[in-house]
């Protein structure tokens, strides 16, 4: 079980006194006005959540934010690490600031997140990037007031990394992005260990928050108006696994179901070898949980499966889906796919068509595989070049294109309940999402951003709906 520290309701008094204090220095240094700051999201939901924590107590710091970096006293970049790509967004968009650090010497820049928990990469960045003040990783979150208390008192540079496994910090005030939709973590870490997977070793083993917390959060959220919120973990199929009450994640997902109000409620992931047929019966007989699941299969091929250490074959994964489209009304599905894992032959890719033919998934998120410093995948004879995988993917995306035109097209004559999200940027249109978060755009007013609404299903073009109101 995880060492929950500090349950109550408050941040520790340690950080609270650090948040005090940062506010002096800054009303110091500014003399009076609000000190800025600046933060950008990498990668998942969990990183964004995270970040909403770190504005949280840059909030109570004395803290105001803004949308780019040219006038903030504080810059934040927090990392992703699961694939190249993200990583090399990261180093193009850290050097960008550079001659900012050199026009305001005053500025604290700061890095944090999954990539800052590799040994490797952290090192790289206090090397290559002298003017990066500030670099800590996941594991170190929960005393980033301290963190940067110290920074701007000594002017030194720190790098913490931690391997603080089995503790869960509870109390951090969080300053959401949204006010109607909202990310709600129900546990933090992964002990899956997928070969090609970076995430267990830069978020540490998997801790459940306790279930009466979460309760309250989702009340609170509920109570203030939220009406979209997903329940995150990187696979919350084995919440409650490290608690002692015998709680899991059904209860859970019924538990929050109960509360009262207008509002959606979704989670992610899913792992297959965890998704249960109870599960499934609760979304089904659900009130307010959407209706769609995100369950990623990453192969349809037997034996990539097992070299991925996914713990699921195609025949179990398509046992689950089927059972899902049998008692889900309408249900949508989406997943995750990995193309060119190690070994993968152009044999195995076809089953990963076949796959997602016989599926019809709404969307995929689809991913050229990428090797990760430390993962037992990164090791594994890759033979097949990289241009031949990109042929590969680009002939998945022209499938699933078809699929997502096929199925949003048998939607058209419908009748939705949508949640207006915002603007589209043309044509003064809104664009919102069904309960099986699908992309619906129509002509509205701009007062209806955050309500639910009816809307008819006019027009489908690939994967986005279009829409009147009714
Ligand atoms: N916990 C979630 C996924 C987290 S990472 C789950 O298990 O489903 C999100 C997605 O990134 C994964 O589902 C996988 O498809 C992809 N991914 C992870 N590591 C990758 C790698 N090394 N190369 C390519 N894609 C990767
Ligand atoms: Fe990574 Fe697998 Fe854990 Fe998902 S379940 S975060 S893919 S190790
Ligand atoms: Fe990236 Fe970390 Fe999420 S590696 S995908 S931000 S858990």
């Amino acid at each position: 079980m995880a060492d929950i520290i500090n349950p109550a309701d408050k941040l520790s008094e340690k950080q609270s006194e650090y948040m005090k204090l940062i506010a002096e220095i800054m009303e110091i240094r500014k003399r009076g006005e609000k000190p800025l700051a600046f933060v950008r999201t990498y990668g998942c939901q969990q990183n964004v959540a995270d970040s909403e924590k770190i504005k949280g107590m840059l909030a109570q710091s004395g803290f105001d934010f803004v949308d780019a970096p040219d006038d903030a006293d504080f810059i934040l970049f927090n990392t992703c690490a699961v694939r190249e790509h993200a990583e090399d967004r990261v180093f193009g968009n850290v050097g960008a600031l550079k001659n900012l650090k050199r026009k305001h010497p005053q500025i604290l820049i700061a890095l944090c997140g999954c990539m800052m928990e590799q040994e490797h990469i952290a090192n790289r960045i206090y090397n290559s990037f002298p003017f990066v003040g500030l670099v800590f990783g996941t594991h170190s979150l929960h005393h980033f007031p301290e963190l940067m208390y110290n920074s701007l008192v000594n002017g030194k540079r720190i790098i913490e990394r931690g391997n603080d496994d089995n503790k869960l910090y509870e109390g951090i005030p969080v300053r959401r992005d949204g006010s109607f939709k909202g990310w709600l973590p129900i546990m933090y870490g992964c002990n899956n260990f997928c070969t090609y997977c970076i995430v267990p070793y830069v978020r540490g083993r998997e801790r459940s928050r306790d279930k009466n917390i979460i309760f309250s959060e989702a009340r609170e959220m509920i109570q203030s108006g939220y009406k979209d919120i997903t329940l995150l973990g990187q696979n919350v199929n084995s919440y409650g696994k490290s608690l002692p009450d015998g709680v899991n994640f059904g209860k859970l997902l019924s538990e929050i179901d109960s509360i009262d109000g207008d509002y959606w409620l979704r989670f992610m992931t899913s792992h297959p070898k965890d998704c249960s047929k109870e599960l499934i019966d609760t979304i089904a007989n659900g009130t307010h949980i959407s209706k769609h699941l995100h369950l990623p299969f990453q192969s349809g091929s037997d034996r990539i499966l097992k070299a991925m250490n996914r713990h699921y074959d195609r025949k179990k994964y398509l046992e689950i889906v089927n059972y899902a489209k049998e008692k889900i009304e309408d249900v949508s599905l989406t997943s995750d796919i990995i193309v060119g894992f190690p070994g993968e032959t152009y044999e195995d890719f076809k089953e990963t068509l076949s796959l997602i033919k016989e599926v019809e998934f709404t969307s995929l998120f689809t991913f050229i595989f990428s090797p990760r410093v430390g993962t037992p995948a990164e090791k594994m004879d890759d033979p097949i070049p990289y241009e031949e995988k990109s042929k590969w993917f680009r002939e998945l995306l022209d499938v699933q294109e078809e699929i997502a035109a096929k199925r949003c097209s048998s939607m058209v004559g419908r009748i939705e309940k949508v949640l207006i999200e915002g603007e589209t940027g043309k044509n003064d249109e809104l664009t919102g999402r069904t309960s099986g978060n699908i992309i619906v755009e129509l002509k509205a007013p701009a007062n209806l951003i955050g309500t639910f609404q009816n809307v008819k299903i006019t027009k489908a073009r690939n994967w986005i709906l279009k829409g009147e109101l009714v």
